[in-house]
């Protein structure tokens, strides 16, 4: 098939790599001339985990991966042609649409009238986005006649795993008011061994920020749970382990922490909330998902002011973590840097380790009070103590029985629970996570 891909970020550049890969003649349109460039000379914009080695694939050896910004030739070689460009969320919590409103009027201005094409978005949008999408179509068509469907194809991936996940997805959703478009997406996705949910276009809209929120939900819960387990001498973590057992509950997206961030939940869940004001609901448990998310933080910080007397000026902390989560450089809405911002701001000093995200979270701190280690090992030389705030399972292999000698004081505040409770007291060290028992 040949298919066209608009929005070179996360979805986009993967999405056309991955279609790529699958044998489909691909193009991948960018308004941002560098960036293509970029790509062209096998330049990532972006970490992801084979992403450089499956565009190197597809563009240079296989030869069917075309980036460009050419946007007469990238609409016209399209039979499907898929939106992936960012839907920010704007001031008021909402989705910003500018952008996915821009390339529908590009769409339909290029479009020739001999053609028929399927517009598909795979940016998250709010539920009713596709009748503005395809209004946006028509005013850039102006009196130009064209034959088109508008479909909503929902993407599911998580940064730092995505090819995988692209290849393995649990289920496929599309929604279409067109059975046409519906048949072209399902010969898409046929091959990949995954039920195919099509639907109505609202409902494939719907389904996304449901999924996102649901998790988000799921996060937010056990970290609710990790407080009252410090309040009552229970381990969030085996109240985790059995509750997920239960298959009904499942034991993914409930390990207690410092909050989710990244570029997704966040931004979806205020949207759905958005949506749900604007249809006269007051959709009071995502209110409560949202309040419990902003309050983990301050809980985990607590712990080290508490252990400070609120004094943290002069204190050198060693910090493990800046990426929202592990497996990417990304630190969009992370918490991890909320997390750093407030401690410098409250007269520390930090000495930060991240294995993917010393760039960008050098472009998001700057230099001030901030020293950017070179491994991990040296964020523990000579500070006060260690902060851990994202995931890395590089953190929880560190030789710590001779790290902890180089600390000041043997004090760990772990906001992912990433270390065992026992081993830390085994090893003197005043340990402090999120919700267990061995809490101090
Ligand atoms: C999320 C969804 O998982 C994807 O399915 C979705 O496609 C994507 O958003 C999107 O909408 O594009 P992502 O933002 O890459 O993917 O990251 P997640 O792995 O979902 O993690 C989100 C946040 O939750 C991170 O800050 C992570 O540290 C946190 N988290 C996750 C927890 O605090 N506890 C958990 O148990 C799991």
């Amino acid at each position: 098939m040949k298919i066209t891909v608009i929005g070179t970020g996360y979805v986009g550049l993967v999405s056309g790599a991955v279609f790529a890969d699958w044998g489909h003649d691909v193009v991948c349109l960018d308004v941002d001339e560098s960036k293509i460039q970029n790509i062209k000379n096998g330049v990532m914009p972006i970490y992801e985990e084979g992403l450089q080695e499956l565009v190197n694939k597809v563009q240079n050896v296989e030869k069917r991966f075309l980036a460009t910004t050419d946007y007469k030739m990238a609409v016209e070689h399209g039979e499907l042609l898929f939106i992936c460009v960012g839907t920010p969320g704007n001031q008021s919590g909402a989705a910003d649409l500018s952008y996915v409103f821009q390339v529908s009027e590009s769409i339909g201005k290029f479009m020739n009238s001999t053609d028929y094409k399927v517009i598909i978005t795979k940016s998250t949008v709010p539920v009713g986005t596709h009748n503005k999408v395809k209004e946006y179509i028509k005013k850039g068509a102006g009196d130009k006649k064209i034959e088109f469907s508008v479909a909503s194809n929902p993407e599911f991936l998580r940064e730092g795993t995505s090819i995988y996940d692209a290849n393995n997805t649990d289920r496929v959703v599309i929604g279409s008011d067109s059975n046409k478009a519906l048949d072209m997406l399902e010969n898409l996705y046929k091959h990949l061994n995954a039920p195919i949910v099509k639907t109505d276009l609202a409902s494939a809209e719907l389904i996304k920020y449901a999924a996102n929120a649901f998790l988000a939900t799921k996060i937010s819960f056990i970290n609710e749970i990790s407080q009252i387990c410090e309040r009552t001498g229970a381990d969030v973590v085996s109240v985790a382990q059995g509750m997920g057992l239960d298959k009904r509950i499942g034991s993914k997206f409930l390990n207690a922490g410092i909050g989710y961030g990244g570029s997704c939940f966040p931004k979806d869940v205020e949207a759905l909330y958005r949506t749900s004001s604007e249809n006269f609901y007051d959709f009071r448990l995502l209110r409560g998902v949202m309040d419990a998310n902003e309050r983990q933080k301050y809980y985990f910080i607590e712990k080290i002011f508490s252990k400070y007397n609120s004094n943290l000026s002069g204190l050198t902390f060693g910090v493990l973590g800046a990426a929202f989560k592990n497996g990417t450089d990304d630190v969009r809405k992370s918490v991890a840097l909320e997390v750093i911002k407030l401690l410098r701001g409250s007269g520390a000093q930090i000495k930060l380790y991240d294995p993917a995200a010393m760039d960008t979270a050098k472009g998001a701190l700057g230099n001030e009070y901030i020293e950017y280690a070179k491994q991990a090992n040296d964020v523990f030389i000579g500070s006060d103590a260690i902060v851990i705030l994202t995931e890395w399972p590089e953190f929880v292999s560190l030789n710590y029985e001779s790290l902890v000698g180089k600390l000041k004081s043997k004090v760990i505040f772990d906001g992912r629970n990433l270390l065992d409770p026992e081993g830390m007291k085994e090893m003197g060290v005043e340990y402090y996570p999120i919700g267990r028992h061995n809490a101090i």
